[in-house]
């Protein structure tokens, strides 16, 4: 048995320790916001918060989130109205839509360590989340756009 709080609610798993975390959020859990892409932590469609930072659910055993607070793309805002997600409607970012819970994800625990980030890092950071549509041009500015938003927060 494994407990664990995700999206603020406590759970108890029964599964083995080396389940991947991805499988219990998404057949567990019923949270099927986080994607499956490559499943081996090389694409960043699983990502997810633990403890507040990016993870890849998809290389994370159940055996690592004992105790842990873990967030999705259904609980990293009770609107949906996270700076990230705001910037990510006002342009229009998404295209088939796959990648993106994960690209959000991913930026929303970058800037909440760092909203007065640079261009060059954002690409840094953010560069371990790919889009096979190609959406780089617009998930960079509406990573700017929210730094820029959370900054003056
Ligand atoms: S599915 Fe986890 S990194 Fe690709
Ligand atoms: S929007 Fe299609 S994979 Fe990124």
């Amino acid at each position: 048995m494994t407990s664990f709080k995700i999206n603020g609610k406590a759970v108890t798993i029964d599964a083995d320790a080396d389940t991947p975390l991805l499988w219990v959020i998404r057949d567990d859990a019923g949270l099927t916001g986080t994607k499956f892409g490559c499943g081996i932590g090389m694409c960043g469609a699983c990502t997810v918060h633990i403890g507040g930072k990016a993870a890849r659910s998809c290389i994370t055993p159940l055996s690592a989130v004992e105790g842990a607070e873990i967030t999705t793309i259904e609980g990293l805002d009770p609107k949906g109205a996270h700076p990230v997600q705001k910037a990510w409607q006002e342009l229009q970012v998404p295209q088939c839509g796959y990648c993106q819970s994960g690209q959000i994800m991913q930026a929303a625990a970058v800037l909440k360590d760092n909203p007065n980030i640079s261009d060059a890092d954002i690409d840094a950071q953010m560069t371990g989340n790919l889009c096979r549509c190609m959406t780089y041009t617009r998930i960079r500015a509406a990573v700017r756009q929210a730094a820029d938003a959370m900054k003056g927060a």
